[in-house]
């Protein structure tokens, strides 16, 4: 049963023509958007509807983020409520809603952390650099503790910052230069280590070089380390257990702040509340956004443990509270959102379910394994990559066309799946990542194109 009551072909062609004479779209080439649109007009658990009446299998919930799934009517309703009694002030002040949803981040951290409300993940990071900085400032007066330590092919967000603070050239390219300011170091990628290893005999050399890098550094120019606990960017890669606790312990050896990017991995994605909860460690900075509200309303958070929070505690005249601002955070619109998406999510044990779905969707997957395009298959929770080469044995990377067409094929055959693959050129793993919600049968629905996709790949 179509979502959409009654498609209309004249209306989907206006607003094509009004988008295309007048907005200009982030990273899509206009000029193919001219011959190949998608028009969304409806959209309801893991099922987006164009205008003409197609449907497509949203296997990247949107942008990583539609986490309880499309059409929850409840939220509209939360939202309207709280717009009617107070529609926005800023967070100088009080509200409700941002208070609440604060304690609600706490508890799910395991208490012991104040949030600062932000619109966006970049901003999340972006903040939490500034917070790190200003922490450092505090505790060593007098000292220049300011640098960032980041992993290639990460990402962590679109601002100038952020970007840099990002490991992909490719993204990079069009903006530089840098300010220097965040230091890169080698991610753990085990498909294709970049030392060239293998887990375990590897012993960490990545965690290993991380301390080379800070050493030559100089820990006492170093304020935080970030990193995303299964990193998105690269393909989605999932680090070997004892990596994020030996990150901790070389922050925690050289003073300095384990910033962690859940901005993705956040609310249920992996199988847990938060990545970083899967490894016992102890984040002092954790930007979330995405699932905080599935995306019914931009919100996102820079959530410190109170160690950090007490950094910025002390009398007016000390001048020590935290240094910035910013009109929407703390909206209480987007809070009052995000507090119920986060109670959805709870009372549908959705992060259990992430667990569950996500284990039969990879068994599913590791199935193509058959087709000798499929390199590698790995992931945690709904947070999903298939690596494609051109030869299993070589990992020689496939050629991008192919790579697009199979993506291609999968859209024109009613399912949505994304395009990773860090700093390369032309990533060449497909991601998939959708909302948490997603049944068996639309899991198997995502297999069986794929398969279909490698077929006529294979036949081509
Ligand atoms: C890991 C990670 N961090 C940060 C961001 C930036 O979030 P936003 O696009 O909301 O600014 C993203 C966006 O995809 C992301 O994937």
């Amino acid at each position: 049963m179509s979502l959409l009551n009654s498609p209309d072909p004249a209306v989907r062609e206006a607003v094509v023509a009004q988008d295309l004479g007048n907005v200009l779209h982030p990273i899509v080439q206009h000029k193919v958007l001219e011959t190949k649109q998608i028009v969304v007009t409806h959209a309801e658990g893991s099922t987006i509807v164009d205008a003409d009446g197609t449907e497509y299998l949203d296997g990247m919930a949107g942008l990583w983020c539609v986490n309880i799934g499309y059409g929850r009517a409840e939220l509209a309703e939360v939202a309207a409520d709280q717009m009617r009694q107070l529609s926005y002030f800023p967070h100088t002040a009080m509200n409700v809603p941002a208070a609440a949803l604060a304690e609600k981040i706490n508890g799910l951290m395991g208490g012991g952390y104040h949030t600062y409300f932000v619109n966006s993940g970049s901003e999340a990071n972006e903040a939490g650099f500034k917070i790190a900085r200003q922490y450092m400032k505090h505790e060593y007066p007098g000292e220049y503790r300011f640098k960032t330590i980041s992993r290639y092919y990460a990402y962590h967000g679109t601002t100038l910052a952020t970007l840099d603070a990002g490991g992909m050239g490719e993204r990079k390219a069009k903006f530089e230069p840098f300010s220097g300011d965040f230091v890169h170091v080698a991610p753990p990628y085990c498909y294709r280590c970049p030392f060239g290893l293998s887990y375990p005999t590897c012993g960490l050399a990545c965690v290993k070089a991380m301390e080379t890098t800070i050493l030559g550094e100089g820990p006492e120019t170093v304020a935080e380390v970030i990193v995303e606990p299964v990193m998105s960017g690269v393909g989605v890669a999932v680090p070997p257990d004892e990596y994020l606790p030996e990150v901790e312990s070389l922050c925690r050896k050289y003073g300095i702040l384990l910033h962690v990017d859940e901005v993705i991995n956040g609310f249920g994605r992996t199988g847990k509340m938060f990545a970083h909860q899967h490894y016992g460690v102890s984040p002092d900075i954790i930007a979330v956004a995405k699932g905080i509200s599935s995306a019914y309303q931009p919100i996102a958070a820079t959530v410190v443990k109170n160690t950090v929070f007490d950094s910025f505690y002390g009398d007016p005249a000390e001048n020590r509270q935290v240094a910035q601002v910013n009109t929407y955070g703390g909206h209480p619109v987007a809070a009052a959102v995000a507090l119920r998406n986060i109670e959805i999510m709870e009372g549908e044990r959705l992060a259990d379910r992430a667990a569950e779905t996500g284990a039969y969707l990879l068994d599913g997957l590791r199935g193509l394994m058959s087709h000798k395009m499929v390199g590698d298959v790995r992931g945690k929770g709904l947070l999903i990559g298939v690596e494609l080469v051109k030869d299993r044995a070589t990992k020689e990377q496939l050629d991008a066309a192919q790579f697009g067409n199979i993506i291609d094929f999968c859209r024109d055959h009613g399912v949505i799946v994304g395009r990773s693959g860090g700093g390369r050129r032309f990533g060449t793993t497909i991601a998939i990542c959708p909302p948490l919600v997603i049944t068996r049968a639309e899991c198997d629905r995502i297999v069986d194109t794929l398969d279909q996709a490698l077929r006529a790949a294979d036949a081509g």
